[in-house]
């Protein structure tokens, strides 16, 4: 069964994009897990608190990129591939592409060095699909007001931005993995689009 990861800015609408897709998908009788990273599995939950805390001494970038990647070793092992290996739709808001935008370009590490660890953390699991919801970081900010800031909602502007011109980056060198969705319209709209694009992959 497909393994489906939904990328993008905070306040990109990803997981309102994914919460209706998986709806979808259970309406028409099929199993379907869904998951997130930081945080989807029992240490990953205890990993999330520390990561995400905007209280106390932040973790340097190294020692950040270290933990977003022990909770991915985690979630792949004790959660994803078990699944997949039951043939479930896997739908997971965030995954490796997240560490390579926050961590890489965010806080400015080696590409190389996320790369590597992407490949270790995940023994070379790859998503079938994963959906880029793209909007501009004005769009994004005013939805993520109503929301407790965590570490990452306190950056500035500029981060953000990079984040999402890196996302883009990465989702035009891999075509054949990425669908790019411009989500400033309205979640309905965007659902049609996403299943119009399953199907032509046929993954559906
Ligand atoms: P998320 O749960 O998507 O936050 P929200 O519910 O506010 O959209 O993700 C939490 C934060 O973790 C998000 O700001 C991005 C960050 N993150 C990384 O920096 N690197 C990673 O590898 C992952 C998976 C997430």
């Amino acid at each position: 069964m497909p393994f489906v990861t939904f990328e993008g800015i905070d306040g990109s609408g990803k997981s309102t994009l994914l919460k209706l897709f998986a709806q979808h998908l259970k309406q028409l009788g099929l199993p379907v897990e869904i998951t997130r990273e930081p945080g989807g599995s029992d240490l990953g939950r205890e990993l999330r608190e520390i990561l995400l805390r905007p209280e106390g001494v932040p973790p340097c970038p190294e020692a950040e990129l270290l933990i977003y990647e022990a909770d991915r070793a985690q979630h792949v092992a004790t959660k994803i591939r078990p699944w997949l290996d039951q043939n479930i739709w896997v739908l997971s808001d965030r995954f490796y592409d997240s560490s390579l935008a926050f961590q890489g370009a965010g806080r400015k590490l080696k590409t190389e060095d996320v790369i590597w660890l992407n490949q270790f953390a995940t023994k070379g699991l790859k998503p079938a699909l994963t959906v880029l919801t793209d909007c501009s970081v004005d769009v994004s900010q005013k939805r993520r007001q109503a929301r407790k800031a965590d570490r990452f909602e306190n950056e500035k502007t500029q981060f953000h931005e990079t984040v999402r011109q890196e996302f883009l980056a990465i989702a035009k060198k891999d075509p054949e993995r990425f669908f790019i969705i411009n989500s400033e319209k309205a979640p309905n709209e965007l659902l049609q689009m996403l299943l119009t694009e399953v199907k032509k992959r046929g993954l559906l």
